[in-house]
């Protein structure tokens, strides 16, 4: 079909006189004695187009009518029109085509609906401004990402979807079968070789354990895929299915990967101030008053950086009362992590050298034989957005801690043989892309994020 994006037409002079065919569907109308006016948006941009009906063309109520509808599609020949507002052009229209009209049952109408509410049509809510906004900015977002790895140099690859290991070994990982219910069966050993893989096969909750290998051939790697977890949590900043960004470098240890996480969400906040005005501004207003003025902090300044250790003592000091205990070598739960970062540092934060206990099996074994080198970026709003860590790369120490959790070693013969066969110090982490878009928009429900959302009990 031929037809312009409206994007082209509403600003600049272009097409300013010129007759254009254009294509969109109404978000809202008007009807007036003489004129009628429906804005028109085909997705190439947030903000929406006029378009005039002018009553001596279009003669016909009903065809009239079946245009105005809310939700209808339309290709529209006509004029392209300064407007009488700003520089907003408009098109004084002279030929319509219905392409699907839209009955009055359509269930976005021209009122406020509730989050909840949209929830409950997914197919639908993109067509509403605040999912618009909300699926533009994640488009940028992603773009911004793969934009910062390339211009430093690194690789992009892919590592599988479906894994015979747990790398986080928190018992999330959502089991891949073909075979059914067989009362025959034994044992989960019998079961599992009946198998399509002849093993046990799970989708990945993380692609690093085969970033690391690439990282020891390429050096510095990046993946930036979907990522799966049973977790048992209805809350909202946990989805059952969300998008991780994992660069893995060699050569780096832990204060080198913090300098890199900290580059590439300035980075990728600066891209979406320049590419993402509109959305940014519609946040501002309706969700977050004071968003843009939040992130072009986080560009400008440093973020906080303070030893697990500390971060127990700033909490016992707060004075607040928290519904989870707060002791050292106990995780910080989100109230912790809210508390840090909202109320006492006010900006991200980066809190290292968690005990050892409650991190993952892979972590750097820092001297003290208590902690390990790892550290959670939390940001004000959301908590924890990244996990990363400097990686163990002594054989021994990993084999042991591999044993000490129960592990099998079968599973992780090849990651260990990376220790054996030119172990250099590595680090990576993991950035949750749902986690950052909640952060860049002020959306609170990471539902509000993701179009089909998967969480516990809700596959729509
Ligand atoms: O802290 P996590 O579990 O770290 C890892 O998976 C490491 N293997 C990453 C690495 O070093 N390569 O998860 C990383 C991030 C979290 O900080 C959070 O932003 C996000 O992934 N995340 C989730 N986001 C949405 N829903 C969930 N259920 C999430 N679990 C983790
Ligand atoms: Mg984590």
């Amino acid at each position: 079909m031929q037809h312009i994006d409206l994007k082209e037409i509403r600003s600049g002079d272009k097409y300013v006189s010129k007759k254009v065919t254009v294509c969109g569907w109404v978000r809202t109308s008007r009807d007036s004695k003489n004129v009628a006016f429906a804005e028109l948006n085909d997705g190439s941009e947030l903000l929406h187009t006029q378009v005039v009906f002018d009553k001596a063309v279009f003669d016909d109520d009903k065809a009239l009518s079946s245009y105005l509808a809310l939700g209808a599609a339309l290709s529209v020949e006509g004029i392209v029109e300064r407007g009488l507002k700003g520089d907003c052009n408009e098109i004084r229209a002279e030929k319509v085509e219905l392409l699907g009209g839209c009955d009055t049952s359509y269930p976005l109408q021209k009122k406020r609906h509730s989050m909840e509410y949209l929830r409950t049509i997914p197919h639908l809510r993109v067509r509403s401004n605040t999912f618009n906004a909300v699926f533009r900015v994640r488009s940028e977002l992603s773009h911004a990402i793969h934009e910062f790895f390339h211009k430093n140099g690194y690789y992009y690859v892919h590592s599988p979807i479906i894994t015979g290991s747990d790398c986080e070994g928190a018992g999330e990982v959502f089991k891949v079968t073909t075979v059914g219910y067989d009362p025959t069966v034994k044992s989960e050993e019998e079961y599992n070789k009946k198998d399509f893989f002849g093993r046990s096969a799970g989708l990945t909750v993380s692609g690093q354990l085969e970033g690391e290998v690439m990282a020891t051939a390429l050096g510095k790697i990046y993946t930036f895929g979907p990522t799966f977890r049973a977790e048992n949590s209805n809350t909202p900043r946990h989805a059952a299915e969300f998008w991780q960004v994992e660069p893995e470098v060699a050569f780096a240890d832990i204060d080198d990967i913090i300098g890199i996480a900290t580059d590439m969400i300035k980075s990728i906040i600066d891209s979406l101030l320049k590419n993402c005005g509109p959305e940014l501004k519609f946040f501002d207003e309706r969700f977050e008053p004071g968003l843009i003025a939040k992130l072009q902090h986080v560009v400008d300044s440093e973020f906080a950086r303070v030893d697990y250790t500390d971060a127990i003592e700033i909490l016992k000091k707060s004075g607040k009362t928290f519904v989870y205990p707060v002791e050292w070598g106990l995780d910080l739960q989100t109230e912790h992590e809210r508390y840090l970062t909202d109320e006492y540092f006010k900006k991200p934060v980066f809190v290292v050298n968690y005990p050892r206990k409650i991190k993952s099996f892979y972590m750097k074994q820092n001297a003290d034989g208590k902690t390990v080198a790892a550290t959670d970026l939390l940001v004000p709003g959301v908590g924890e957005i990244i996990g990363c860590s400097e990686r163990e790369a002594d054989y021994d120490k990993l084999l042991k801690e591999i044993k000490e959790r129960g592990m099998k070693l079968s599973d992780y013969a090849n990651y260990l043989d990376l220790r054996k066969f030119g172990s250099v110090p590595h680090s990576g982490f993991g950035l949750g892309l749902e986690r950052m878009l909640m952060y860049v928009t002020g959306m609170s429900n990471i539902r509000d994020v993701i179009e089909f959302p998967r969480t516990k009990d809700d596959l729509k």
